[in-house]
């Protein structure tokens, strides 16, 4: 693919014709075997969205923003799925993504989380088969003119606002993302409050994410607050909380 071509293109067809950054996709390959893959673990707050998502998370058509390789297991307590869009800013986090839904693999942390949702491995390997579309884009700012007649019933982001620089690039997000949800709608996500250790290494400071940005998100926006809630994480070296939310358009 051409550089031109390369720097439009927002739908990924065929991951072979690709060019990949050998040292992200090494990332997010990591990132996929560290986070979510070998033993659940409790007290990280996955528990608590996952219980979210099973109780406030609707069926339909789903677009996973900041999807990472992770989709498939925010996917574990969701009914009646229509189709879902993965996007990430990264083709390589899409990528490794595809090459697990294109296994039939189901790892051991899915297992748990299938096993807390009363659900068996068939669950994921059907949702694997309704992956439709990954789409690259910058979902923290204006989003691509290919999404201009699409809406969802639900949409996501696990950890990826929280990337935001400042609270109003964060607040910004939800305003990009409003006309793509359909009337009754709903958006959930969480994100994670990165400890002074892991400021200190990485140096992004997200320490502005609490519960009253996330009631002034829904009120900037007009969004109905179904549920918020910050969970303290203890004992881990990168991450205090998660401010896990579900809004209603
Ligand atoms: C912390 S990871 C979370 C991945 C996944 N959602 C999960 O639950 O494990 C954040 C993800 O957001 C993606 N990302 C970062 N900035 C983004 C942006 N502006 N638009 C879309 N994706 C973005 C990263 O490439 C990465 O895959």
């Amino acid at each position: 693919m051409r550089t031109s071509q390369l720097k439009n293109r927002v739908k990924v067809t065929d991951f072979q014709s690709e060019v990949l950054n050998q040292k992200r996709l090494d990332y997010f390959q990591n990132y996929f075997k560290n986070y979510y893959y070998g033993e659940f673990r409790f007290g990280q707050g996955t528990e608590n969205i996952l219980m979210i998502l099973d109780e406030l998370g609707l069926g339909g058509d789903w677009l996973d923003l900041g999807a990472g390789p992770s989709t498939l297991l925010w996917s574990i307590p969701l009914n009646d799925v229509k189709s879902i869009t993965c996007n990430d800013i990264s083709v390589e986090a899409l990528k490794v993504l595809n090459d697990f839904v294109q296994s039939d693999e189901v790892p051991p942390c899915y297992q748990e989380a299938l096993r807390l949702c009363n659900k068996t491995d068939q669950h994921v390997l059907e949702m694997k088969k309704k992956v439709q579309n990954y789409l690259i884009f910058d979902a923290m700012s204006d989003w691509p003119a290919i999404l201009d007649n699409c809406k969802y019933d639900l949409i996501t982001e696990f950890g990826t606002f929280g990337l935001a620089q400042t609270p109003e690039k964060f607040i910004n997000c939800f305003g990009f993302l409003k006309k793509y949800l359909k009337p009754g709608g709903r958006v959930i996500g969480a994100n994670w409050t990165r400890s002074a250790h892991l400021i200190d290494k990485e140096g992004l400071d997200n320490s502005y994410l609490n519960l009253k940005l996330i009631d002034y998100v829904a009120h900037r926006y007009s969004y109905e607050v179904l549920h918020l809630e910050k969970v303290n994480i203890t004992n881990d070296l990168y991450y205090d909380s998660v401010i896990v939310f579900a809004l209603s358009h």
